[in-house]
């Protein structure tokens, strides 16, 4: 398949369907032989960001490496997926302003189905003060206002919203299956 490099940046709370849809967005690009790679919050922190914590200096710090290195890898032709909470909108506005392509991917969930689905005990264990600064409950989220693609993983199956993230990349020319 003929693909631009691009950086395909997923934001939204901890279980939205981040990592989820970008794993499915990933596969679905391998299948086709474009060259793609993800960076994702949880797997950075062990190395890249290692050492680094989730106060406002600390995230804006990951968030601007991952910028960094997803800008190297998406200027070299590389389809670059990032799936990070990504708080601030500054910091994000930050990272669009230093790319080219730059598409921001909204992972929308209202926060009871998180807390309900609670998939790593996060929210539990937040909501009863064992974790401070906890984003959706005990910390900031800043929602895109105009994000290039938008999905609801409490409305939609996870194929639905693979599939809409697809189709717009499809629209945008930035790839052609
Ligand atoms: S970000 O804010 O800097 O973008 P990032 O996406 O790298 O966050 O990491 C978020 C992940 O760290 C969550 O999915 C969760 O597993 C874990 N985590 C641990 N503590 C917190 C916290 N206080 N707030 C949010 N996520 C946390």
């Amino acid at each position: 398949m003929e693909h631009k490099g691009f950086t395909l940046w997923f934001t939204g709370l901890s279980g939205a369907g981040k990592t989820t849809i970008g794993n499915m967005i990933m596969e679905r690009l391998q299948k086709h032989g474009a060259k793609v790679e993800i960076l994702d919050g949880d797997v950075v922190r062990t190395n890249l960001s290692v050492g680094l914590g989730f106060s406002k200096e600390d995230r804006d710090t990951n968030i601007r490496r991952i910028g960094f290195v997803s800008e190297l890898l998406a200027r070299n032709g590389v389809i670059c997926i990032v799936a990070a909470i990504s708080p601030y909108k500054a910091i994000r506005d930050e990272v669009r302003a230093n790319h080219k392509n730059f598409i921001e991917v909204f992972a929308s969930c209202e926060l009871d189905a998180l807390i309900e689905r609670d998939v790593k005990g996060l929210y539990k264990m937040a909501l009863e003060g064992r974790i401070e600064n906890f984003t959706g409950v005990s910390d900031p989220y800043e929602p895109p206002a105009d994000p290039e693609i938008m999905f609801r993983s409490d409305l939609e199956k996870p194929e639905e919203s693979a599939e809409k993230v697809w189709d717009r990349l499809v629209e945008l020319n930035l790839i052609s299956p």
